[in-house]
């Protein structure tokens, strides 16, 4: 077999892919003398500036001056690096290529042909049992009762899981998959301590969760039964082709209508985007019940400049559009924030509103700092010292993040009138707003050489690991093992540089640079704590800035466990004494996070 590395096999997925046929088959060219025309795929335009020359063998946007061959086109068009635009050219062409790769990348490519099968004949299968199996009936009646139409099943191919534990099972058995990869696939739970295995998703209506390319990579399955006991939501874990963080639910879908609207919406749940669709409103999202993570925000910038979020209007939707900003600004897309009246959700409110009435509130929605301000006025006391102070700080911290003079002025006017003092006061508050100790982080945050986005710590971690790899004396690293619990800590190297640091403090001994790249397989990793030990940049205040950093940490860590509760205490299969507990957790983390750092031992 041919290996994708060679030029000659690229020539040749080139000849076997006319690239009038490919474009073609994304947007429809029409003939214009000797070359072909089209409405640019990549800007948003009315008269067509988008051309493809079949002789040359080559497109070219006069409007926005995106060109290439057939390859960059489809890197362009599916936001693929080559080996993967290569890879579907070939596909397509029906040329066989054996991928240049290690025997473990390759074992791992093949599970994942496997889990990406396994995935869509399950999809399909769940689909015609919805459709048409007496098994089904449950789903169907849940369907008509959330006028969920027949062309919204359709068209995301909605499913429902048999009211059975081993049902799941037995179909692999039947097409000879194995319980080990079933259990890779996250269909099987297992039942603690034992190899009992039970079907993930029972009695549930599904949702097939695809990719960009419209592959069903994860399912999530909603009761259909109030009174069934478990949780509302039951959700694919993370495996090897479905990473929660990553994946944006529809945005196969969304991808065409949000480049042309220049601006996508996010919900939080596939309802609320299953009704925005059947209602043609067609560029929206769901990161499915969480905020928008960094990842999100960056997929979201390589579509469109504006981004409406959309969520509930509960305080859990609440929560994860404050919890939302951060990522969004720092990616750099304008930002616009809907307010659902209560007790509505997207799904809610046009059902009982109807589509135009959402238009009209995602069309008038406001700014997400003008969003803000209301926030903090309702949040706290305008009336009282410390509330003023709380809403000019918050307002101050957030407009400074933009860099953007006119924006800063514009909302020190705006917030003066709503508390009823002098715009002088406010500007000069928000000035102060910008360098308290740890947002020392953010300002440098751009100054760190991108490698691998999506393989980088984000900018707290980073600075943990420079301090701590770059420093030998020890009090730092006593103070930090007393002080941080690595279960706040999320990049995966971070954390492993951090444990290593941390034995050789338990062990007494010296902590060596040499001896924990020594320890490091992988190449990235090593060029990871390389680059923030021969990190330059001066610390001032050492002390002061890891207790800035934990502090941090440990405050986004209680962030993601409230979050969790708060969807937890959604469920209307709760029971009395589960949501007490919740609450009493809640109640917990709130105070936690009032504090300042506790040592370990005393937590
Ligand atoms: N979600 C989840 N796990 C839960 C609760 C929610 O993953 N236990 C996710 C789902 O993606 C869901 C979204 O969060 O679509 C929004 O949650 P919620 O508003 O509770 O779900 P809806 O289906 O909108 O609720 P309802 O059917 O009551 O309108
Ligand atoms: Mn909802």
């Amino acid at each position: 077999m041919a290996r994708i590395s060679g030029s000659e096999l690229k020539e040749r997925i080139r000849e076997a892919n006319d690239i009038v046929d490919v474009i073609n088959g994304y947007v429809p060219l029409k003939r214009a003398g000797a070359n072909f025309q089209a409405l640019c795929p990549f800007h948003q335009e009315k008269t067509p500036s988008f051309s493809v020359n079949p002789a040359k063998q080559i497109f070219y946007c006069f409007g926005c001056h995106k060109g290439g061959d057939v390859f960059t086109f489809v890197q362009e068009f599916e936001k693929f690096s080559f080996p993967e635009a290569a890879k579907r050219l070939a596909e397509r062409a029906r040329i066989p290529i054996e991928w240049d790769e290690s025997p473990g990348a390759r074992e791992r490519g093949q599970i994942k042909e496997q889990l990406y099968k396994i995935h869509e004949e399950l999809a399909e299968r769940w689909h015609r049992l919805l459709l048409k199996d007496a098994q089904g009936e449950e789903g169907r009646e849940y369907l008509k009762s959330r006028g969920i139409s027949d062309e919204a099943v359709a068209k995301f191919r909605l499913g429902f899981a048999a009211n059975e534990w081993s049902d799941t099972l037995n179909w692999a058995e039947g097409k000879r998959y194995s319980v080990d990869l079933l259990e890779k696939a996250g269909l099987v739970s297992r039942k603690e301590e034992t190899d009992h295995r039970y079907d993930r998703f029972r009695r549930r209506l599904i949702f097939p969760i695809t990719d960009i390319q419209g592959r069903v990579i994860g399912f999530s399955g909603r009761i259909v039964d109030n009174e069934e006991k478990g949780g509302k939501y039951v959700n694919s874990p993370e495996t090897l082709i479905f990473k929660k963080g990553k994946v944006l639910f529809g945005l196969d879908k969304a991808r065409k209508a949000a480049i042309e609207a220049n601006a996508m919406i996010v919900c939080e749940g596939q309802l609320d985007l299953i009704a925005c669709h059947v209602n043609g409103i067609k560029n929206v999202v769901a990161p499915q019940g969480t905020a928008l993570t960094a990842d999100h925000a960056r997929m979201l910038k390589n579509y469109v400049s504006e981004v409406i979020l959309c969520f509930d209007s509960d305080s859990a939707g609440q929560n994860a559009i404050q919890r939302s900003f951060n990522d969004l600004l720092q990616s750099g897309t304008a930002v616009r924030v809907v307010r659902i009246p209560e007790p509505h959700d997207p799904d809610s409110f046009i059902r009982e509103h109807g589509s135009e009435a959402f238009r009209e509130l995602t069309a008038k929605a406001p700014g997400v700092f003008d969003y803000l301000l209301d926030y903090l006025c309702q949040e706290h006391d305008r009336s009282s010292d410390s509330g003023k102070n709380s809403i000019v700080h918050g307002m101050g911290l957030a407009v400074n993040k933009t860099g953007n003079a006119v924006l800063v002025d514009t909302y020190a006017q705006k917030t003066s009138v709503r508390l009823g003092v002098s715009v002088e006061a406010v500007r000069s508050e928000f000035t102060k707003a910008i360098p308290r100790s740890g947002e020392v982080f953010e300002a440098v945050a751009e100054e760190v050489p991108l490698v691998p986005p999506m393989e980088r710590p984000g900018t707290l971690e980073f600075w943990l690991l420079k301090l701590m790899v770059s420093e030998s004396d020890s009090t730092l690293a006593e103070w930090l093992f007393q002080h941080l619990d690595l279960g706040w800590v999320n990049h995966d190297v971070v954390k492993q540089a951090l444990g290593f640091r941390l034995d050789r403090l338990a062990d007494n001994r010296p902590f060596d640079i040499a001896e924990l790249l020594g320890e490091v397989e992988s190449p990235k990793v090593a060029s990871l704590i390389t680059e923030a030990a021969a990190d330059q940049r001066e610390i001032p205040n050492k002390q002061e800035q890891l207790t800035d950093i934990v502090l941090r940490l440990r405050n986004l860590h209680i962030d993601q466990e409230m979050q969790r509760i708060s969807y937890a205490l959604r469920d209307a299969a709760l029971e009395e004494g589960q949501q007490v507990l919740l609450l009493q957790e809640l109640q917990e983390l709130r105070r936690t996070k009032q504090q300042p750092l506790r040592l370990l031992a005393d937590a």
